[in-house]
């Protein structure tokens, strides 16, 4: 199976062949960032351009860092201060960018589908570093590439998914992910923050974080997006925090080498307490460093090799 896309826009639209594709070349190219001079010249001569719409640390520093360990060129649309804030459409800046030649643009939106939108009108590639509520494939495919280093294997786990999943791009796209892959995944909030549909993706729902965790090879904490709450969607962060924050407690009812993960960036003491987050079972960082491969490997065979 190769990987012979244009353009990567979700998981929902992989085979499992080519997510399992991806992770191999991940797992190839990670050795160039332990090497003293972490620099290869596959992508000499090949120009990427990020445009993130939304605030990142880990998704675009991790794209510029692959791009420039592979020795493509990189540029960043600094959208505050670019002509969007004159009225430039989203369209026009995509074209006028691609007018310079790029070889593949990168775009975090908080309008769902916006990557989709560019990916049908540009000729140059378009990767989604996370539309709105809809995906965040990089994330996923970084988040299988850890399950599968700390668990030898994609399918047959039971992973919880918890938090606030009505508005976690992560959580949907790693929900096709694993789903895709043979893995049990249950999801847990508040009933406010689980989506009705959620259970036509093939997940099981419950409202209790201790049922979610119980005999989970894998707990996936997700971060309160109070930014995309226009109301409050449960009566206090403490009220939250009592219910659905992972403390060193809930690992006791979950399999003893459970890995704990988050996407970042945390809320300590909300979702999640500082003695799981820096604990043992704790693969955060992990997580951060696989984004690194995971995104040299998305450049490496859409920038580099095998695209048609
Ligand atoms: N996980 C993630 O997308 O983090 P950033 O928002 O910092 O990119």
């Amino acid at each position: 199976m190769e990987f012979r896309r244009k353009d990567l826009l979700g998981i929902a639209e992989l085979e499992p062949g080519e997510i399992l594709h991806i992770l191999d070349t991940a797992a190839s190219l990670k050795e160039i960032s332990t090497r003293a001079i972490k620099k290869v010249p596959t992508l000499r001569g090949k120009t990427v351009v990020t445009m993130f719409y939304e605030p990142s640390t880990r998704t675009r520093m991790s794209f510029e860092i692959a791009a420039k360990r592979l020795s493509a060129d990189t540029l960043n649309l600094t959208v505050a201060a670019s002509s969007a804030v004159k009225g430039e459409t989203l369209e026009d800046t995509a074209h006028n960018l691609e007018a310079m030649e790029p070889d593949i643009l990168i775009i975090r939106h908080p309008a769902s589908g916006a990557p989709h939108f560019l990916a049908k009108r540009l000729r140059c590639g378009v990767i989604n570093a996370g539309d709105g509520i809809h995906e965040h494939p990089t994330q996923a495919l970084l988040d299988l590439l850890t399950i599968r280093e700390a668990k030898g294997r994609l399918s047959g786990l039971k992973v919880a998914i918890v938090g606030d999943i009505l508005h976690s791009r992560v959580a949907r796209s790693n929900i096709h992910a694993l789903t895709k892959l043979g893995s049990r995944v249950t999801v847990a909030g508040p009933a406010t923050l689980i989506p009705p549909y959620l259970e036509t993706l093939g997940v099981e729902v419950t409202y209790s974080l201790e049922e979610a965790v119980r005999g989970a090879d894998v707990i996936m904490m997700l971060r309160i997006q109070l930014e995309r709450m226009g109301q409050m969607f449960f009566s206090t962060l403490r009220e939250y925090s009592t219910y659905f924050g992972l403390g060193l407690r809930h690992l006791k009812l979950a399999k003893e080498d459970v890995i704990v993960m988050h996407p970042g960036p945390m809320n300590r003491g909300v979702e999640i307490s500082p003695e799981v987050a820096d604990g043992v079972h704790s693969v955060i960082l992990q997580q951060v460093a696989n984004g690194v491969a995971v995104r040299m490997a998305l450049l490496y065979l859409m920038v580099g090799g095998e695209k048609e």
